[in-house]
């Protein structure tokens, strides 16, 4: 008997959604079956590329014709809630790139439509499942830091504003580095540190540099710094509901030595880094730096768009659940507020 295969549209047709249908076109389980972006040539060259079935400029048409199983939405984040929301209605399940949405009140009608719905919903978090994450996360499982106190997190780029796409608006996307870059390295850490609740958040953000124009010589010039109205660097500081304190930076352009990428935790046995991944604890009188002798070369977003057709067409858990993405929405949401407010704000 033929296998099941899932049917997979997508909504939007750019960048990253280049990625979704890449891994998920060489899965024997899946058929690309249809796949909209309101920029006709973008998705026709997309579905040729390919070799999905049909191309619309109206996700709502697709929907309604194609009735997909599953659908990837691939759009700015401006447009992460109604289009997730119009597939689950829809009846299909959804994995929805980062963040879940703009703020965490758009979020949480995301996780209502899928429950009503009964269908489920991803989110695109491929740092998780990358083997540096998996390998610290084992390690805190293990009981091997003790109680986790404390995670310092880096997504810090020198100079890296995107000069593609919408990355520099504020109305479509919700912020700058802290909702684009920071929400992957706060991601893992979360996950690793065992999903803690966040009760509190205190934050600042700075714009000094990208709304205007530069001519120092980088790797992505010319963006659009007439459009532009996020942070350039983004601080913030998340308390969570058991005593835990996390500490996150991320810019977009930063006066540092280097980019970062990384995060420290430390914990009362024992404390771990991301990379290069180590483990750094006291073990017979005596302070070790344990590091993997090898780890697999994985391939976190295969993992990630594998996982999640495991997840609806098996059943299989997934790693990424909506309520992650919401959690980690909430966090953001909160360093923004504290940063416009001035002061520490909750987190409900
Ligand atoms: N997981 C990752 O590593 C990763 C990497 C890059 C981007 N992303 C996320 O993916 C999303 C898209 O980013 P990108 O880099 O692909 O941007 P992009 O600008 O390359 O692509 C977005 C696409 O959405 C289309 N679009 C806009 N409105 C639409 C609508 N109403 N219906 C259908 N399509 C519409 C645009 O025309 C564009 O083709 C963002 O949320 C971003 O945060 C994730």
């Amino acid at each position: 008997m033929a296998k099941k295969k899932l049917r997979v549209a997508f909504i939007g047709a750019g960048g990253i959604a280049g990625a979704h249908m890449r891994y998920l076109k060489d899965m024997e389980d899946v058929e690309l079956v249809a796949a909209s972006d309101v920029v006709a040539q973008s998705v026709e060259s997309r579905c040729e590329e390919f070799g999905i079935g049909e191309a619309f400029t109206d996700y709502k048409k697709m929907l309604k014709s194609v009735k997909p199983d599953a659908v990837s939405v691939c759009t700015p984040n401006g447009l992460h809630a109604p289009c997730s929301i119009a597939a689950l209605n829809a009846g299909a399940h959804v994995i929805v790139e980062k963040p879940l949405a703009m703020n965490a009140r758009e979020g949480q009608k995301m996780l209502d439509a899928a429950k009503k719905n009964r269908r489920k919903l991803v989110i695109g978090f491929q740092y998780r499942y990358d083997s540096k994450t998996t390998f610290i996360k084992n390690a805190v499982d293990k009981g091997q830091m003790g109680k986790v106190l404390y995670a310092r997190v880096h997504a810090l780029r020198r100079r890296g504003i995107p000069n593609w796409g919408v990355f520099g608006r504020k109305d479509l996307q919700g912020g700058g580095p802290m909702i684009d870059i920071g929400v992957h390295a706060l991601e893992m850490t979360h996950f690793v540190m065992g999903s803690p609740k966040p009760v509190a958040a205190s934050g600042s953000t700075y714009t000094y540099l990208g709304d205007k124009k530069s001519d120092v010589v980088s790797q992505w010039p010319n963006w659009d710094y007439k459009t532009y109205t996020v942070e350039d660097l983004a601080v913030g500081m998340i308390r969570f509901d058991n005593g835990a304190t996390l500490h996150l930076e991320a810019s977009f352009a930063a006066h540092i030595e280097k980019n970062a990428w990384n995060f420290t935790i430390m914990g009362e046995k024992g404390g771990a880094s991301w990379d290069p991944p180590g483990l750094f604890s006291d073990e017979n009188n005596y302070m070790v730096n344990t590091e993997p002798n090898w780890l697999p070369n994985s391939d976190a977003f295969g993992a990630k768009m594998r996982n999640f057709v495991d997840h609806v067409l098996y059943n299989r858990p997934t790693m990424a659940p909506g309520a992650h993405g919401l959690m980690v929405q909430k966090m953001l949401d909160g360093i923004y507020e504290s940063a416009a407010k001035g002061k520490e704000v909750t987190i409900k």
